[in-house]
């Protein structure tokens, strides 16, 4: 097919599939099925801004992977780049392109060697964009695609501002800290090792957030910093609205004692000490602890209340650790990477008992794990990536810890 055929064979089917369905969201993804269908790709999303917050979310996507309900910062990720620009985007070579930083989507299994970005303008201002990945078997777009999809988001731009689509936020909840551009940087021989390059991340109330990313991107130096353990080198954090980016060692200490409760893959507990007095030690030192007895039973082991740890198995000694951490009645619990060391069964039993704490309060706990299934539990997964978050996304139906299978 010479060049204006297939140019006018797309436009013409592309048009038919925006204008001929009644549901905008139908017609949408059916718009991206025929456009990558023409262009030889193997996926697209089309991406719409939520002007308040300034944050992407995917509403429809096509391909191997379901990218709906994830959300990239306007300006910081791929698409937000070529959407604060307003320009077209055509990446050939996306290895090699330093906005990608390597493989787009590379923690979900997603690569592509070719990029497509293109905004949806509306008469008035760009609503959001376009993307097509992957043009199949290693094959790259050509600047004649890019052109068709220019046409097809104008046809969508339209379509959408016709007919209103209503991006389907998740309810807001109140924020209990926010992290802005925080950076971490360590010495590292004449050089400085940028570990954390510009986090930015709202921690809601009473919500379950995992964080996902592959070994050494900054996953626990960021809990760390969350948790007052480590200092930020730039960058600011609120708690509950307050300035909390360079809190005195009083209030730190106050911080670290009452409002933080830490779990990690060991269990640090104090061999020559009871299971209870593991728990009551803790509970001495807080402000306003919860009954010792109490946080026993939430992890289900009233009765081992006089083991030493050594008489515990693994999963139990974890159970254990986490009541010292609700024992404090903490606001946030940060857990790294509890169940590393559990095999299924009682890692499973572990996540039952942390489930068990969001529901029944309003704790909120941010859980890293390189386990994806586990992910599947949570009210939000933020994904880190070099440093950065790279997305973070919604589950409207978190499943519970008894329906995992890993
Ligand atoms: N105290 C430290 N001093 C120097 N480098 C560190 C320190 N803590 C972490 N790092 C480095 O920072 C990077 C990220 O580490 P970390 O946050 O532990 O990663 P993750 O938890 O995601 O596996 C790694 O390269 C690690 O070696
Ligand atoms: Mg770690």
């Amino acid at each position: 097919m010479n060049k204006p055929d297939r140019m006018t064979v797309a436009t013409w089917k592309i048009s038919s599939a925006l204008l001929e369905v009644e549901d905008l969201e139908a017609a949408l993804t059916n718009t991206l099925e025929v456009l990558s269908e023409q262009l030889n790709a193997a996926g697209g999303a089309i991406w719409i801004l939520d002007e308040a917050t300034g944050i992407m979310h995917c509403v429809v996507s096509t391909g191997p992977l379901d990218l709906t309900g994830i959300t990239f910062e306007n300006g910081v990720g791929t698409e937000g780049l070529v959407v604060s620009t307003e320009k077209s985007a055509f990446f050939a070579e996306t290895e090699k392109a330093e906005a990608f930083e390597g493989d787009i989507f590379d923690d979900q299994g997603f690569k592509t060697r070719s990029l497509i970005c293109v905004p949806l303008n509306d008469l008035k201002k760009t609503i959001g964009c376009l993307c097509l990945v992957t043009a199949r078997d290693g094959e790259t777009f050509a600047e004649e695609d890019l052109k068709i999809s220019e046409h097809t988001a104008s046809l969508a731009a339209m379509v959408i501002d016709e007919k209103g689509l209503k991006v389907n936020l998740p309810p807001e909840k109140p924020v209990l800290m926010e992290l802005k551009d925080i950076t971490k940087e360590f010495p590292s021989g004449e050089e400085v090792l940028r570990v954390l390059r510009g986090i930015n991340l709202k921690i809601f109330k009473n919500e379950f957030v995992v964080v996902l990313g592959e070994s050494g991107c900054g996953k626990s130096t960021m809990m760390n910093i969350i948790g007052g353990m480590d200092h930020a080198t730039s960058g600011s954090i609120t708690l509950e609205g307050q300035n909390f980016s360079v809190p005195d060692e009083k209030a730190l200490t106050e911080f670290r004692r009452s409002y933080v409760g830490f779990i990690f893959q060991s269990y640090n507990l104090m061999p020559n000490l009871t299971a209870r007095e593991n728990i009551q030690f803790i509970a001495e030192i807080s402000t306003n602890p919860r009954d010792v007895d109490e946080a026993l039973g939430m992890v289900g082991l009233t009765d081992r209340a006089g083991n030493f740890p050594s008489q515990l198995s693994g999963g139990q000694q974890q159970r254990i650790s986490i009541a010292r951490a609700i024992v404090k009645n903490p606001r946030i619990i940060l857990a790294d990477e509890p169940t590393a060391a559990l095999d299924f069964k009682t890692g499973q039993e572990v996540l039952r008992v942390i489930e068990g704490i969001v529901h029944s309060g309003d704790t909120t706990v941010l859980m890293v794990t390189h386990n994806v299934e586990i992910a599947k539990m949570a009210d939000r997964v933020v994904k880190l990536r070099s440093g950065r978050v790279s997305s973070v996304k919604y589950n409207e139906h978190p499943l519970h810890a008894d329906d995992l299978v890993w």
